[in-house]
């Protein structure tokens, strides 16, 4: 069966069923010059500066919401030797994180579980020194109230970093929603709204930083590696889905060069009660 005969093709359960083929492996290396196991437009470069932003220390505790295949997550456990504790609706990325972890020496030290953000997360107040989230919150349905579960879940004073990649900033047509929402429901959200969420939510707002050009850089090495395994790819995918793929890192690309949709990192402390 090729991906694109699967239920809900291109989603992201298809794409974590293949994560560790010799082809998308080195599709990454490829696309984004340095792999570390991520499935989102963060760099390595971004996240060796967040490390320090999340003022972790060897007996820290680090919650990953939406953690994917675990690519960030095991990158700052092996930085910092610090815990993590990941989250994510996909449980094929979650054996591909527990692999990753295995791999890094880090398997001792983390723990995963498949879980919806869009529930109630059932966090036990204060257990967390921070948390992170890349390229998730768009995907949410209440991001307000997943805010004000992290903040409880984290110690006082401790830190939340996120990446939204849809911030509207420009002007987006209905055919760029449509092309932007492929892999499922997707929100996208005016400047400024994170930051109001944050707030009610019971953080103290500490820094943003725009990280589009992150973006276009994975995005563009993704599609130019594409092209150059694309008869791999069709195999895989399929003619059409591998097109409609292209497609959607094309249009990504337009809205990224344009500046009509952001994506943008948030640095957050949680409020004192
Ligand atoms: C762009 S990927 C980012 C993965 C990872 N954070 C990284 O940087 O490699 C988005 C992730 O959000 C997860 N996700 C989307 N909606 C979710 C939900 N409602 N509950 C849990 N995870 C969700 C997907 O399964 C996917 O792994």
């Amino acid at each position: 069966m090729t991906i694109s005969s699967m239920p809900g093709s291109r989603s992201y359960q298809s794409v974590y069923e293949e994560f560790d083929s010799p082809l998308m492996s080195r599709l990454r290396s490829e696309a984004y010059g340095e792999d570390i196991g991520q499935h989102s437009w963060v760099t390595g470069d971004d996240l060796r500066r967040d490390v320090a932003r999340l003022k972790l220390s060897r007996e820290g505790k680090l919650l990953d919401l939406g953690c994917g295949p675990c690519g960030p997550l095991t990158f700052i456990m092996k930085t910092v030797s610090c815990s993590g504790y990941g989250l994510d609706l996909s449980g094929a990325a979650l054996a591909a994180g527990r692999r990753r972890a295995a791999l890094l020496a880090v398997e001792d030290k983390l723990e995963l579980k498949q879980a919806d953000l869009d529930s109630d997360l059932a966090l036990v107040p204060c257990a967390f020194d921070a948390a992170v989230s890349f390229d998730v919150v768009l995907h949410l349905r209440d991001r307000r109230r997943v805010f004000g579960d992290i903040a409880r879940a984290l110690v006082p004073g401790g830190r939340f970093l996120f990446s939204d990649a849809a911030v509207v900033s420009g002007v987006i047509s209905s055919e760029e929603v449509a092309m932007r929402s492929m892999h499922g429901f997707a929100q996208f959200c005016a400047p400024g709204y994170n930051e109001r969420m944050l707030e009610l939510a019971g953080f103290i707002l500490l820094e943003t930083e725009d990280r589009t050009q992150s973006l276009l850089k994975n995005a563009r090495g993704r599609l130019d590696a594409r092209v150059r395994y694309q008869s791999e790819f069709e195999k895989l995918e399929g003619v059409t889905e591998f097109s409609r793929y292209q497609g959607y890192l094309q249009s990504i690309i337009s809205m990224a060069e344009r500046l009509a949709l952001s994506r943008v990192m948030y640095l957050a402390e949680a409020r004192p009660a």
